[in-house]
């Protein structure tokens, strides 16, 4: 993949293929989530519901467990679908975990359109913020 053209059309088929082994018996809800990792790799991940309802694992926790097994790095970009194959907007926990994993250049589809990491979760708390902090918390 040419690091500055995104196959959009290709990561919403791959979320929508991943959508369909999503565990959801509970909520009824299947997610598939895919992205592309700033090189070139694709991930995807569903959702995996649980008897114990708020243990449950939203699409994008098994994608980026799948981005840290298959040889880690950045998400450059990200596509989130619904059951219906429609985009959906990555939950404000996974906003998290995706800001973990981005490339500066990450971008995402939403309903609105293509939005960068920084529009989806502005002033993000991250790991900048435990560099050199010098603070033990004594
Ligand atoms: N869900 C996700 O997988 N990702 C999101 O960003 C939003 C919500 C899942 C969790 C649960 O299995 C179902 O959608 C309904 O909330």
């Amino acid at each position: 993949m040419d690091a500055g053209i995104i196959d959009w059309e290709l990561l919403r088929a791959e979320a929508t293929n991943a959508m369909k082994k999503a565990y959801a018996p509970y909520s009824k809800y299947p997610v598939g989530a895919a992205a592309f990792t700033a090189d070139g790799r694709l991930v995807t991940g569903c959702n995996v519901e649980n008897a114990s309802y708020g243990l449950t694992l939203c699409a994008e926790c098994s994608l980026v467990a799948n981005l840290q097994m298959t040889g880690g790095g950045q998400l450059r970009a990200f596509y989130c679908v619904d059951g219906a194959g429609n985009v959906l907007m990555p939950c404000g926990r996974c906003r998290q975990l995706l800001y973990e994993f981005h490339a500066p250049a990450m971008e995402l589809m939403t309903a609105q359109g293509i939005k960068t990491m920084d529009q989806v979760l502005p002033d993000a708390f991250g790991p900048q913020h435990l560099e050199d902090s010098g603070d033990t918390g004594n």
